[in-house]
């Protein structure tokens, strides 16, 4: 699915093959032991599958931890990645400072406007570490590409590093990608209007700026139409991420998810049905509200009681950040209390997990009846898009209208306003007694939907999409 906002009028000289990608995490994070030994951990993801498609490649990516630093000092690192070592002040000010407790909060809308945010000198100091660190990238991206070359740069953390490459490099074609959602633009004027000027100009800096799906790329549009008065040369792409069928089948059929599915199936007991939701704990996620309707069920149909376990994973996220600790010790804290308020000798009630396992998440998504995601805002989901894929038996989606997942999915999945608890545990009902038959009908359509752009198929078009646009000025 790509859609051009501003279609291109001329098309010129065959592109350079080589791709640079630029984000703040790349494809592989070091740690070191106490004896000195670095120990390489390579990431998954739609990136790093959708990059396996393209052979002369170089990965840009900053060093997030002692580790990554010691390896850039060393020397060390993997082919085809080159890691920023940027000063680890610097980076904790533009990335938790700026981009996850601004830019996050201000795209997925969660400040609690009467006492947030503040911006003063505080927020004007991270702001130029921010500049710094965006400029870091810019520099290197301007070192390592050929004339020509195709740059896909990354998300809110690089913003502004598309305008300042293309002033280094007015010959590269430049791609900025979104995977957040873009907010409306009254509430993207929250920003300082300097700010909000920059950050739009610096992701115009690019040729083509592309978002997770049609909704996010308006409300990009409508914020440089409202502030700027234009997109100006930039062209919009809408590219949806889809699940990788292939893959995820494969994997959650290898011996240890089925160890994991045992335990689980032990834990929940015999002939008990299973919400699953499997997050990061963001504050978007909207666990605490997924497990006020929880309750809400349960007290408003006692029936459930006993016969239905919400299994719920939530795994930590940006732990540097007070408000991220609490929100993981609020989603404790509850389930907790309702595990005392319900539960009994041969029932617990929430089955709730925080620490990170994959193969444990792909057998939650093989049993669950029920899968429950019901974020505030999020770009796509791909929770809601794998679990159609890898369940065993079918399974209903409670889907909130707020993810971007929504656009693909809405038709088949139980839809909820994610701030409505009742609401939410009326869907879980109504999900929970859906015929197996419905229920089968809905996951085949839903997983077809949810794979319709695999992530191999999602880069490849980006990078066409960008090669086919006219050369840039
Ligand atoms: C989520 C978002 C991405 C973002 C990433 C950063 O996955 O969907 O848009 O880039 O978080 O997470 P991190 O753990 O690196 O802060």
């Amino acid at each position: 699915m790509v859609s051009e906002h501003t279609p291109s009028t001329t098309s010129s000289a065959s592109p350079a093959s080589q791709v640079l990608v630029a984000s703040n995490r790349g494809p592989v994070s070091y740690t070191l032991g106490e004896d000195g030994t670095l120990d390489a951990k390579r990431g998954g993801g739609g990136l790093v599958s959708g990059l396996s498609a393209v052979d002369d490649k170089l990965w840009v990516c900053a060093a997030l931890g002692d580790g990554d630093r010691e390896a850039v000092r060393r020397g060390v690192g993997e082919p085809g990645v080159r890691m920023l070592d940027i000063d680890a002040e610097v980076h904790a000010d533009a990335y938790n400072g700026i981009a996850n407790s601004v830019l996050w909060f201000v795209h997925h809308m969660l400040y609690q406007t009467p006492v947030e945010p503040v911006f003063d000198a505080e927020f004007r100091r991270q702001w130029a570490a921010y500049e710094t660190y965006n400029r870091a990238f810019a520099r290197a991206l301007a070192e390592e590409a050929e004339p020509g070359a195709s740059v896909l740069v990354q998300d809110y953390h690089l913003a502004l590093a598309p305008g300042m490459l293309r002033e280094l490099r007015p010959d590269l074609r430049i791609g900025h990608f979104s995977h957040t959602p873009w907010a409306p633009v009254d509430y993207f004027r929250l920003l300082p209007d300097d700010i909000a000027e920059q950050l739009l100009h610096g992701i115009l800096g690019a040729d083509r700026a592309a978002f997770l799906t049609r909704r996010w790329a308006d409300a990009f549009i409508g914020c440089c139409t409202e502030i700027l008065g234009g997109t100006g040369r930039t062209r919009i792409g809408v590219h949806g991420l889809g699940a990788d069928a292939d893959f995820l089948r494969e994997r959650a059929h290898e011996p240890d998810v089925d160890e994991r599915m045992a335990a689980l199936r032990e834990q929940v007991g015999e002939g008990r049905k299973t919400i699953v939701r499997v997050d990061r704990t963001e504050l978007s996620k909207n666990i605490v509200r997924g497990l006020h309707a929880y309750r809400a069920l349960l007290e408003a149909r006692p029936e459930w009681r006993e016969r239905v376990v919400h299994i719920a994973f939530a795994y930590p996220s940006r732990q540097d950040l007070a408000v991220y600790r609490d929100y993981t010790a609020a989603v404790q804290s509850l389930a907790t209390e309702i595990n005392g308020q319900y539960g009994t000798e041969s029932w617990t009630p929430v089955v709730l997990h925080v620490k990170d396992d994959f193969a444990r998440s792909l057998a939650a998504y093989r049993l669950a009846d029920v899968a429950l995601v019901n974020p505030i805002r999020d770009g796509m989901n791909l929770v809601a898009k794998e679990v159609p894929v890898v369940s065993d038996q079918g399974c209903a989606l409670v889907l909130s209208r707020e993810a971007g997942a929504y656009e693909e999915l809405g038709e088949d999945a139980i839809v909820v306003n994610p701030y409505d608890v009742t609401g939410t545990a009326d869907a879980l009902h109504e999900a929970l007694t859906m015929s197996g038959d419905e229920r089968s009908g809905r996951t085949k359509r839903l997983a077809e939907a949810a794979t319709a752009l695999p992530p191999q198929a999602w880069f490849l078009e980006q990078l066409e999409a960008l090669r086919q646009d006219e050369l840039p000025r």
